[in-house]
């Protein structure tokens, strides 16, 4: 069989491409490897910039965010036993972000595809792409049992860090560039309403918190624990202790309310981006691409971007055959990639304690800190990448 644009990968990055491509006119297929259920169900980001709202109304899957999605007006930071809140409109001409999960993108994207979009195969694992640097590249899959060949224009890898677009690169042209950390995060979701309006970063000698949520009625919490760590080892209990322990400020009694804790996972953290983005007709966006440690909370945010700035390429060369847009996708992904890239690493080290960090290295870290309290640049900074820098 045959189209337009083959996407691997049935994510946030592939699903929102289809809905585009679909609304431009443009055939499409999206190959997804899990069921329908496990893709669903899958807990990851929740924090959304501006632009990515923007995109998502524009396209149609806006109806519930904007009913369900809380917009926040700013982020609390705590070290040193003390709280400083960033007023994100007021530092950055008027920009704000929703908290809307993950989860709930993706049901609505999968609703509107299956609603009348393009085919969206559940249980289609992508094997192999061929033919990257020829006219016409093919993506081998396996479905109900058995090989397929989808023959297409373009192929884009969607399909996450762990996707095999990326391979469709020759080795000799692809380079990788990435930076581990020494140490994960505990995710876990509660029955508690969350403790605060908004979301709160924490700094401390035990190690990093954060505080996030939801719905009014669930709360989703973080704690930063040594590589490796068994989610077995931590019950409820000493899960809300730790929490309640880093987020400790002198002047308040500030407690989270407690519930019963339904999800807990450790999630590794990584920096890696690969380049090119775009090898001959094979085009790689999202996570397949580049993956940032979550303290900053661009992943999802930067797959919108990619998968935005490639559908207005692929728009232009259906439209007009011109393929400047096109020719430009990676450079253009790839500067405001790397912006995110270090922002995330900026937050990720500046707000977690290493096993081995120096008294003077932590010094260093509360410097900072204090440095975007007390000056109206740095907490500019800090909140124009945060709410999202425009996309290209
Ligand atoms: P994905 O969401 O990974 O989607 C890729 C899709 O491709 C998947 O559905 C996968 O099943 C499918 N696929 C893979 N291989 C194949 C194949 N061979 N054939 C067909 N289909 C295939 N970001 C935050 O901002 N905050 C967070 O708290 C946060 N938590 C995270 C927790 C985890 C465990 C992970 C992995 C990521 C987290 N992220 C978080 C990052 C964010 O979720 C991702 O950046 C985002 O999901 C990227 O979307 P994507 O569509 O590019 O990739
Ligand atoms: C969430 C995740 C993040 O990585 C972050 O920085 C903020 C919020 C969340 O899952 O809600």
């Amino acid at each position: 069989s045959r189209t337009a644009v083959g996407i691997i990968g049935g994510g946030p990055a592939g699903l929102l491409l289809a809905r585009l491509l679909h609304r431009a006119g443009i055939g499409c297929v999206v190959l997804e490897s899990r069921d329908r259920g496990y893709v669903e169900a899958r807990q990851r980001a929740g924090i959304l910039e501006q632009g990515t709202v923007d995109v998502l109304r524009a396209c149609g899957a806006g109806e519930r965010l904007d009913r369900e999605g809380m917009v926040h007006d700013g982020i609390e930071l705590r070290y040193d036993r003390r709280a400083h809140r960033l007023d994100f409109p007021a530092l950055t001409g008027g920009r704000r972000v929703t908290v809307y999960a993950q989860t709930e993108i993706v049901k609505d994207l999968i609703e509107l595809q299956l609603a009348g979009g393009a085919p969206l195969l559940f249980g289609a694992r992508a094997l192999a792409v061929t033919g990257a640097d020829t006219a016409r590249p093919a993506i081998r899959y396996r479905h109900d049992g058995r090989e397929h060949t989808l023959g297409c224009d373009y192929v884009v890898g969607c399909d996450g860090f762990h996707g095999v677009a990326r391979e469709a690169i020759p080795d000799a042209a692809r380079r990788t560039y990435e930076r581990g950390y020494p140490y994960s995060w505990l995710g876990v979701l509660a029955d508690a309403p969350p403790s605060s309006d908004e979301l709160i970063y924490a700094h401390s000698d035990r190690g990093f918190a954060l505080f996030s949520m939801r719905t009014p009625t669930v709360s989703r919490l973080y704690l930063q624990v040594p590589n490796g760590t068994d989610p077995a080892h931590w019950p409820d209990d000493r899960i809300w202790n730790e929490l309640e322990a880093r987020a400790a400020v002198d002047d308040t009694s500030w407690k989270p309310a407690r519930g019963p804790l339904t999800a807990k996972a450790v999630l590794p953290m990584r920096s890696s981006v690969t380049e090119p983005m775009r090898w001959g007709r094979v085009l790689l966006a999202g996570d397949a691409a580049h993956i940032v440690p979550p303290t900053g909370a661009k992943g999802l945010n930067l797959a919108v971007a990619d998968v935005t700035v490639l559908a207005r390429a692929l728009t232009q060369v259906y439209g007009t055959g011109a393929t400047d847009l096109l020719d430009a996708y990676s450079d253009t992904c790839l500067r405001r990639v790397w912006r995110a890239e270090h922002f995330s690493y900026f937050m990720t080290t500046t707000l977690h304690t290493p096993p081995d960090q120096s008294p003077f290295d932590t010094r260093l870290q509360l410097s900072q800190l204090d440095r975007i309290a007390g000056s109206r640049h740095a907490a500019a900074e800090l909140a124009e990448n945060y709410t999202g820098l425009p996309l290209p």
